[in-house]
């Protein structure tokens, strides 16, 4: 029996078929080092790293395709991004529906740099005020961060609205858009996006080992590596071109082979489709979770905009024993536990036993949801 691949916000999969073949081609004829040499093999690998940025400028609107640093995940790049970026004594306001890979870097901050952090809660669906935000702002508030879209609960954060008093207050914007790149429309310009962390291997459809960072031209970070770049080489510093200065060591080239296609992938299908079919998909499995007695859904209510993500808890069950199941009887792969955000799990009452989180993505089908329907309510039974 085949897996009912529900886990799509950890990470995509299946991908498209061109993906593999790009990794295969570029593993096969031309896997040479990018950057470091100028032989036939290695500009072809330098080639694969351009078109990549290329790719994702015009995804993310980006003028420049070299103000993005690839990462290999997104929390390397929030990482960079938050590090690179923080002096000692700031004041950085996030969301408390951040994920690890923001509080915790914050948190180092916090006990190493002297630095303050005020984490803004939502309302139970995960929705964020504009005013609470703006209510905390001090004169030492020098970022904001934000997530696009709560890994847990799917909400989308007005991020132009962020970008909007970001402006005002002369205050930058950081967005981890690790659930929204490649599924939602995401044009720095327009929302006012100063830097954007995003993975490769999600709603990108490229490999994992994959993702990256675009940073405004008017932002000096620190690199968090320094290291050969193939580039100033007699030069004992990080140089200061980009991309060099933020990509120390050699570079993910089949990975990246991959993300071109997977890139290419979502400009023909286009992302508004994409976003389109997985809100159809989720409102399905919502509507038929909420005739099953015991389950309570997380996040917005049906008809509000959200991502591909419904979680949701089975009354007197633990949300790793329902993963366990699904797993073990129904050939159904989704996520359970604390998903790496215990603050949002704090703000919704699941920090007990966490919360079972279906995802979608661009090839799962409504038969597949409708089976996961039919599973969940037999595991209700058994816990009534
Ligand atoms: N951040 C990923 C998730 O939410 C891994 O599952």
């Amino acid at each position: 029996m085949s897996v009912i691949y529900l886990d799509h916000a950890a990470s995509s999969w299946p991908k498209p078929p061109e993906v593999l073949k790009a990794m295969h081609d570029c593993m096969d004829q031309y896997a040479a080092n990018p950057g470091r040499g100028s032989h036939e093999l290695a500009v072809k690998a330098s080639r694969v790293l351009f078109e990549g940025r290329k790719q994702l400028a015009k995804l993310f609107n980006i003028k420049n395709p070299n103000d993005i640093a690839y990462a290999h995940n997104t929390t390397f790049a929030l990482n960079l991004a938050i590090k690179g970026f923080i002096k000692e004594g700031d004041h950085i306001l996030c969301t408390a529906v951040e994920h690890n890979s923001v509080r915790r870097p914050l948190e180092y901050l916090k006990r190493t740099k002297n630095v303050q952090v005020t984490y803004v809660k939502t309302d139970e669906q995960g929705r964020l005020s504009l005013d609470d935000v703006r209510r905390e702002i001090t004169s030492k508030t020098s970022l904001i961060v934000s997530t696009h879209s709560s890994n847990l609960l799917g909400s989308i954060m007005p991020i132009e609205e962020l970008g909007q008093l970001c402006r005002e207050h002369h205050i930058k914007l950081l967005v981890d858009a690790a659930q929204t790149a490649g599924t939602m429309e995401v044009d720095v310009q327009k929302l006012g996006i100063h830097m954007l962390a995003f993975p490769g291997h999600k709603g990108l459809l490229g490999p994992q080992g994959t993702g990256g960072l675009y940073i405004d031209p008017e932002i000096d970070l620190e690199p968090l590596l320094h290291g050969g770049t193939g580039s100033q080489s007699e030069a004992a510093e990080q140089p200061d071109v980009r991309p060099d200065r933020y990509e120390a060591g050699t570079q993910n080239t089949v990975g990246v082979a991959g993300l071109v296609e997977g890139v290419k992938y979502i400009h023909q299908q286009t992302v508004e489709q994409i976003h389109a079919k997985e809100w159809k998909l989720t409102q399905r499995i919502m509507n038929g979770l909420m005739e099953i007695d015991g389950v309570t859904i997380l996040g917005p209510k049906i008809g509000q905009n959200k991502t591909g993500i419904v979680a949701f808890t089975i009354h007197g069950a633990d949300s790793s024993e329902v993963a366990f199941i699904l797993d073990q009887s129904f050939h159904i792969a989704v996520r359970a536990g604390f998903h790496c955000t215990p603050l949002a799990h704090e703000m919704v009452g699941t920090l007990e036993r966490g919360a079972v989180r279906a995802s979608v993505g661009c090839f799962t089908t409504e038969q597949e949801t409708d089976q996961l329907l039919y599973a969940v309510r037999e595991i209700a039974k058994h816990f009534k």
